[in-house]
This record gives structure tokens, C-alpha cells and sequence, in this order.
């Protein structure tokens, strides 16, 4: 069976340029596919990334990222002090938060504050009792930062004092106006235990960068040869 017995070389001709047609298109829309479409993509997603500086570029989102501070040896601390809040340890608590919670959670601690746009999880909402991961109790926030929150920005803070950490909790409570649930006691007599047996020494720490900038400083000036042309 031939094509030439069922058509005439006028159609066969008709036909070969029909289907040339369709090549081309086919052609032009793999172009498309493949080619321009990822590249646009590509473009957009490098000029956002350009726009929007990445964490740790800018210093003052990244966790990492902490204000110099000096040596500190704290006393063992009467647990009243701390376990349930007071007018001093709510001023340090809200301190503290204003410097290194509201860039995430919001002034108010809505979860809205300009550091927690682009984060997923969201940064949690304080005023909601909805979604909380370890809970509301005292004990329960007093985890969250101690351990952080694995798989998210929510860091460990437990390079601030206990008793600060205590502040913050009773701050973060302060935020919502629900109940937060009855503690354990048991939760709560370790907590107690904590503050008042073992004192603590915060050490001296000075910011990552800044301490990145001393290593290299004092690197190039012990090997001299190692420097870069380009900095020499
Ligand atoms: C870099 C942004 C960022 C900063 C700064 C930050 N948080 Fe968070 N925080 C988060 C995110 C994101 C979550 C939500 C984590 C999740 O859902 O897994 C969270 C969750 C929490 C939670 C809820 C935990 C739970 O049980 O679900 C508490 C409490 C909390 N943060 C307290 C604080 C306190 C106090 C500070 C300041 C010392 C602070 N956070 C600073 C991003 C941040």
C-alpha cells in the first residue's frame, strides 16, 4: 500500500507542508516550554531575590546576630522574683522584647512585625491561642525559648539569662488576653529549682559578624601571604 495509490502528488504535496505547519508550531511552543518560560522565571526569581536582601546580609534580621555583651555572673535568684510577674522584671521583659522579638512578632505581638513577612511558618500571633506549638503556659514558652522551634525561625534563646527568658514568657502572656491554661506544678517546681539552686555566668559575646571581622583580621595579619591580591 502506497500514499501515491490514495492520493494525487498535488495533495501529497498539500499534505507534506500541512504537516510541516504543525512541526513548526510544535517547535515554537517547545521553544517556549522550555526555553523562554524557565528563563523568565529564572530572571524574576533572581531580580526578587536582589530586591528582598537575604537573611544575614543585613545584619539585623539575623538571628545569629545578637548586640555585644558583656560577662555577667548571676546569683542563684529567689523563684518569687521571677515565677510570677512584677513591675521590674515585666520592664525588663517588654525591653527585651522591643529588641529582639517585635522585628518578628510585632510590637503588639500580632505576628506582624516586618521581619515575619517572608517566613514560613508565620511567626505566631500572641493575642490568638490558635496554633500554638508547645502551648501558652509559662512553662510551655519558657520551652519555646530555651529550645527554639525546630524547622522554623523561631531560634533558641537560651543565651539570654534565665531570668530573662522568665520575663519574656510573662511578656508573651501579656500579649494575649485568653487563658493560658493552669501549669503543672510539677513543670513549675523544677522551673523554681532552676532559679534557685545553680546560679549562672552569661560569658562575653560580641556579634558573629563582628567576631568573623577579628578572625579575619587577625588571620591576615599572622599569614600575610594568605591575603588576597585584590586586598593586599
Ligand atoms: C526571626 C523571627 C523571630 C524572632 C526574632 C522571634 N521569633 Fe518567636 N517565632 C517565630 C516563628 C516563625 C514562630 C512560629 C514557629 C512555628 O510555628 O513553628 C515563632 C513562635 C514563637 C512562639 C510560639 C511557640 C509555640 O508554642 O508555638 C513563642 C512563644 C515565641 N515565638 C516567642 C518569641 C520571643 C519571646 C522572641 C524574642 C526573644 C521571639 N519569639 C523572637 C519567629 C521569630
Amino acid at each position: 500500500m502506497k500514499l501515491n495509490d490514495y492520493l494525487t502528488p498535488d495533495e501529497l504535496k498539500r499534505l507534506a507542508s500541512a504537516l510541516l505547519v504543525v512541526l513548526g508550531f510544535i517547535s515554537i511552543a517547545a521553544f517556549f516550554g522550555f526555553t523562554v518560560v524557565p528563563g523568565l522565571r529564572y530572571q524574576a526569581h533572581t531580580t526578587d531575590s536582589s530586591v528582598q536582601a537575604v537573611q544575614g546580609e543585613t545584619g539585623w534580621l539575623d538571628p545569629t546576630d545578637y548586640p555585644a555583651m558583656a560577662r555577667e555572673v548571676i546569683p542563684p535568684i529567689d523563684p518569687k522574683t521571677v515565677m510570677t510577674p512584677n513591675p521590674a522584671l515585666m520592664a525588663k521583659g517588654k525591653a527585651l522584647y522591643a529588641q529582639s522579638c517585635a522585628t518578628c512578632h510585632g510590637p503588639d505581638g500580632k505576628g506582624d512585625g516586618p521581619g515575619g513577612t517572608g517566613l514560613t511558618p508565620k511567626p505566631r500571633n500572641f493575642t490568638d491561642k490558635v496554633a500554638w506549638k508547645n502551648g501558652t503556659r509559662l512553662e510551655d514558652i519558657y520551652k519555646t525559648l530555651e529550645e527554639g522551634i525546630k524547622g522554623s525561625s523561631m531560634v533558641s534563646y537560651n543565651y539570654l539569662a534565665k531570668r530573662d527568658r522568665m520575663a519574656l514568657a510573662h511578656v508573651v502572656q501579656s500579649l494575649g488576653a485568653y487563658d493560658h491554661g493552669a501549669s503543672d506544678p510539677k513543670n513549675l517546681a523544677t522551673l523554681e529549682k532552676l532559679f534557685a539552686s545553680a546560679g549562672e555566668v552569661i560569658p562575653n559575646r560580641i556579634p558573629v559578624s563582628r567576631a568573623v571581622e577579628v578572625l579575619s583580621r587577625e588571620y591576615a595579619e599572622a599569614h600575610p601571604r594568605a591575603t588576597p591580591a585584590n586586598e593586599r
